[in-house]
């Protein structure tokens, strides 16, 4: 089976965790803090936090930013559950924002009139890879004292308005993942970006246990060179070097990777652009997308058949996948706010199917891709 999206690890990838495996830290040691420094500055972003998953790092940012049981947050339900999930974990009540029909992306022309007077912050996500349209969320975050999270777990190598996304110019915090289906990886990992200090303590913070070292930090006098003071409630949310190691080697590769995707995707269009089976997402403009997915929109008469499209194309060796099932369908969203309906995410659940693009797919393999989807779609 050709996968929607497979990691792409070479030799020096391997060596490189297994140097770490002969050292003297296996987690805690030089490598976490390198991977940091080295993203940051990848991205332009003063701060870096590295966390076990993007999980972890979306729920660390809304915990920085103070999202609290008194406070609602919008977010877009075409994500990975993860998203929201990290706004509800502060106890705070998610409000969803219905999408662009061209991209998947939230569209924030809708965001104003859904601003509530308990509303903290809002989530965007850079949906496949495809920035949104930052400046205009800058503008209205800005107008309603609102914070912004970027969950860009989709868009490490993305770029808006000529800069990386991560540089935070349009927002407080980026999360990236590095989930091996995901631009790098660091087999589980993630990572938190931010140019404000104050913020950058907090997620240090909240990756272990609430706890601090820093004695100009301290609230009690300590008792002596061994103190620390756990100041709020959290737990272990730490990567290891051997991760740390894996994410550096697979950095390096990282603008190679998306001109590889970007290429197949280019070949993807040549094929199809005109066949009528589906449409391609919009590029966002003044935004290169990193192309982590490449969703695709069935037209009708083939949005009718999708789920037999769907069972045919892996029956046939071709991982396609769906991204994704709104997340207020899901039960426990359906029990928490039973009324919600976005009908712009439900038509792109209804259309969209996500085609294999990875850096490493062979190029046979992209041709027989080709051929399994002319024959079923005709
Ligand atoms: C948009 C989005 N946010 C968050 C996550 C969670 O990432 P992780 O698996 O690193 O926790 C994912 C993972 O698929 C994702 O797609």
């Amino acid at each position: 089976m050709i996968p929607y999206s497979h990691q792409c690890i070479d030799e020096n990838d391997i060596e490189s965790v297994i140097e770490v495996l002969r050292s003297d830290f296996l987690t805690q040691g030089p490598k976490v803090e390198e991977f940091e420094r080295v993203l940051a500055d990848y991205c332009s972003a003063k701060y870096c936090v590295a966390f076990n998953s993007a999980t972890t790092a979306l729920y660390a940012s809304c915990f920085a930013l103070d999202l609290n049981k008194n406070d609602s947050f919008i977010t877009t339900p075409i994500s990975f559950v993860s998203t929201a999930n990290a706004g509800v974990c502060c106890g705070a009540r998610p409000i969803f924002c219905d999408v662009e029909k061209n991209t998947g992306n939230m569209d924030s022309d809708l965001i104003e009139e859904l601003i509530e007077k308990d509303t903290k912050l809002i989530i965007g996500v850079d949906y496949g890879g495809n920035p949104l349209r930052w400046e205009k969320l800058k503008n209205i975050a800005d107008k309603h004292g609102l914070k912004l999270i970027d969950d860009a777990s989709h868009a490490l190598g993305a770029e808006y308005k000529g800069k990386k996304i991560g540089s935070c110019d349009f927002c407080d915090i980026t999360v990236f993942s590095f989930h091996p289906v995901k631009p790098i990886t660091t087999a589980e990992g993630g990572a938190a970006l931010t140019n404000d200090e104050t913020l950058y303590k907090k997620l240090l913070m909240f990756r272990n246990h609430g706890i601090t070292k820093d004695a100009g930090d301290f609230i009690f006098e300590p008792d002596g060179d061994w103190y620390y003071e756990m100041q709020f409630l959290s737990f272990n949310g730490r990567i290891n070097d051997m991760q740390a190691a894996l994410g550096l080697n697979q950095l390096k590769k990282l603008d190679g990777f998306i001109e590889k995707r970007r290429e197949i995707v280019k070949l993807y269009k040549d094929r199809f652009k005109n066949k009528g089976f589906f449409d391609f997402t919009k590029e966002t403009k003044n935004a290169k997308s990193g192309y982590h997915l490449l969703p695709v929109l069935l037209n009708s008469g083939f949005i009718e058949r999708k789920r037999e499209i769907f069972k045919n194309l892996r029956a046939k060796g071709v991982g396609v996948q769906v991204h994704y099932i709104p997340i207020y369908r899901q039960p426990f969203y359906r029990k928490l706010m039973p009324d919600v309906y976005c009908p712009n995410a439900e038509e792109f659940y209804k259309r969209e199917l996500s085609l294999p693009v990875y850096p490493c797919l062979k190029s046979e393999d992209l041709e027989f891709v080709f051929e399994v989807i002319k024959g079923v779609f005709e």
